[in-house]
């Protein structure tokens, strides 16, 4: 069965109680004409949990966090558990962004521990790796993900299927620099080729998006690739209108694959 695509938002750092309701206006109006063909959330912040939850429970639109704590023990002043974070109704939570992975040091070990108490939280984790214009440059941008990945699949073993993972390479966020259509298509068949080699036997079950300057032009061609399920939206994702257009491409091209014709 195809579920359609997973369209991801990612406010990061912005965002207020209005455009949680300018959201669910826009929200309740459009996506109903897209008869569930792909699904919807938004990792917004920590603050606007509730706010979501309040606004968009009735509405197709679903609600996450942008990171939660690999602690669980109530002696973390600042950090937010995943427990706390599905206590909201979220569904979804961003670990090991890069902005966390580069900005905050977090290691892989950190980001695989996140996770970890995502799944226990019952909450599914989307779990970011990418590299940066460095190693691509230099020619380790597969060893950065297999690294990144292995040590995943080592914390995961076979809840790794419950996972949602992205592929953002760091140089292309914010940056207007998408990659390129063949680049995802290599990378993306390349996260399969590290993950049955580590003994995951159904790999279509782990759904891959790609995320990096996805916007309203870019988003069918990048969802056409074989092996993406979907997008990781940041900036454009904090314009109402633009999210949704994201929103009707991915339809789009859940319906194209349905009926074979999607020629990308
Ligand atoms: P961008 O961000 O779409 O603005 O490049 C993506 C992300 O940070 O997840």
């Amino acid at each position: 069965m195809n579920p359609g695509k997973l369209v991801v938002g990612n406010w990061k750092m912005t965002g207020d109680v209005a455009r949680v309701q300018a959201f669910a206006a826009q929200a309740c109006g459009e996506l109903p004409a897209l008869g569930g063909r792909c699904e919807v959330a938004v990792c917004v912040p920590h603050p606007l949990l509730m706010a979501a939850q309040a606004a968009w429970w009735c509405t197709p639109l679903r609600w996450g966090a942008q990171d939660c704590s690999a602690a669980d023990d109530g002696r973390s002043t600042g950090d937010v558990s995943a427990a706390m974070v599905r206590a909201t109704g979220a569904r979804f939570v961003i670990v090991g962004h890069s902005e966390r992975r580069h900005g905050r040091g977090e290691t892989d070990a950190d980001v695989s521990a996140k996770a970890r108490r995502a799944l226990d939280a019952g909450i599914t984790p989307i779990v970011c790796i990418g590299e940066t214009a460095e190693e691509r440059d230099d020619h380790r941008a597969e060893e950065v993900l297999r690294r990144q990945l292995q040590r995943l699949v080592a914390a995961l073993g076979a809840s790794l299927g419950a996972v949602v993972l992205a592929y953002e390479p760091v140089w292309a966020i914010g940056s207007g620099r998408t990659a390129s259509v063949g680049m995802i298509e290599d990378v993306h068949g390349f996260i399969e080729h590290v993950l049955r080699f580590h003994g995951q036997r159904d790999v279509r079950e782990v759904r891959r998006l790609y995320g990096g300057s996805v916007d309203p032009r870019n988003a069918r061609a990048i969802m056409a690739c074989p092996g993406v399920d979907g997008v990781l939206v940041g900036g454009a994702s904090q314009r109402a209108g633009d999210f949704l257009e994201i929103c009707k491409a991915a339809t789009g091209c859940a319906a194209g694959m349905t009926q074979g014709s999607e020629d990308g």
